[in-house]
């Protein structure tokens, strides 16, 4: 059962609460209906994919009360804090480097060292962020591949019965998704256009690099996003996948039953996929930790199911043991 909650006091109180609590809430924004969840819970973060049906752990845009509560988690440039000074709240999302004290699940960002942050503008969705006081993740609340909702009864279409609730804010006033600007390199770069215009930015900012054709820009796009990249999220030791036991120099990433070892992190023991979605980065790096200080030099990992999460975890792993240039 997925509620309706009215963006009244008690609406967002329950809303921030069950937000809080790790559940799903949509939410309307200026831009287009967010599927949020609490960025820093790993279960919350593989909740959301699971529940767009997104094949792939693209990063997830994170949603914060104001500038100074966002530049909290990363590092501001100074043609990011102009831009946020002018356009934040509003339909800007700035790509920017993640702080070390950042408490966002590596999950939400997909494991990169970049967060991409906005300031909603809507009334609604400021109110929630500011009342359930943590980063609120949330890409659009539609299945993936599907057009982005603009009305609460678009999100009970896509998403009734997966999510806990939807927090009806009326009609999207913006409509189409927030301008995405990579300020993390030497060179600002536009990842999607949206709500802010290119001319209003360049004006502040100057030049922005974009592909010149859609399709150039696409490509573009794609080589700066982890999708494209073949090895990627990989551990400094060699990664062996469809292991059914550990060798002796290896640790073992488990799923399900498990066989004994030197070391081993079972990334669920139930064989839950969600579960295991949100304890993969963290399992991957713990094992690459500790292992070397047992005398091990490889990480073993189990076959996971290729349907669901798994896809995308699975992807995950053929990166993480994809030879390396
Ligand atoms: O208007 C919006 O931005 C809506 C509302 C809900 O805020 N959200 C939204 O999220 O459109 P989503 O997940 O559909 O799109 C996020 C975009 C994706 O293209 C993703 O690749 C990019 O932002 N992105 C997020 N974090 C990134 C990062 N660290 N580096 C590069 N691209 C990133
Ligand atoms: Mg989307």
């Amino acid at each position: 059962m997925t509620l309706l909650l009215a963006p009244d006091e008690a609406g967002l109180a329950q809303a921030a609460r069950l937000l809080r609590a790790g559940e799903l809430v949509a939410f309307g924004t200026e831009t287009v209906y967010g599927l949020g969840g609490d960025a820093t819970q790993g279960r919350a973060m593989a909740a959301i994919f699971a529940a767009k049906g997104r094949p792939h752990f693209n990063p997830l845009i994170c949603h914060y009360p104001d500038a100074s509560a966002a530049f909290d988690h990363v590092v501001p440039t100074a043609q990011a804090a102009a831009l946020a000074a002018l356009f934040w709240p509003g339909p800007l999302t700035l790509v920017l480097r993640r702080r070390v004290t950042c408490p966002v699940d590596l999950l939400a960002g997909a494991g990169l060292d970049t967060l991409a942050v906005r300031i909603p503008a809507h009334p609604a969705a400021l109110a929630l962020t500011r009342l359930a006081g943590i980063p609120i993740a949330a890409p659009s609340a539609n299945r993936s591949g599907g057009v982005s909702p603009t009305l609460a009864a678009h999100v009970i279409a896509d998403l009734s019965g997966r999510i806990a609730a939807v927090l009806d804010t009326g009609a999207c006033a913006v409509g189409l998704e927030s301008t995405v600007l990579d300020l993390s390199g030497p060179q600002p770069f536009l990842l999607r256009p949206g709500g802010i215009p290119m001319s209003a930015i360049g004006a502040v900012i100057g030049a922005v690099a974009r592909g010149s054709t859609p399709a150039q820009a696409e490509t573009t796009r794609g080589l700066r996003s982890p999708g494209l990249l073949v090895s990627h999220y990989a551990p400094s030791l060699p990664v062996r996948l469809q292991a059914t036991a550990p060798l002796p120099h290896e640790a073992l990433l488990a799923f399900g039953p498990a066989p004994a070892g030197t070391l081993v992190d079972n990334l669920s023991p139930q064989a839950d996929l969600a579960e295991a979605a949100a304890r993969l980065f963290r399992g991957l790096r713990f094992l690459d930790g500790e292992a070397p200080r047992l005398g091990l030099s490889a990480i073993a990992v189990m076959p996971i199911p290729d349907h669901g999460l798994g896809q995308a975890i699975n992807d995950r792993l053929q990166r993480a043991a994809a030879p390396r240039s």
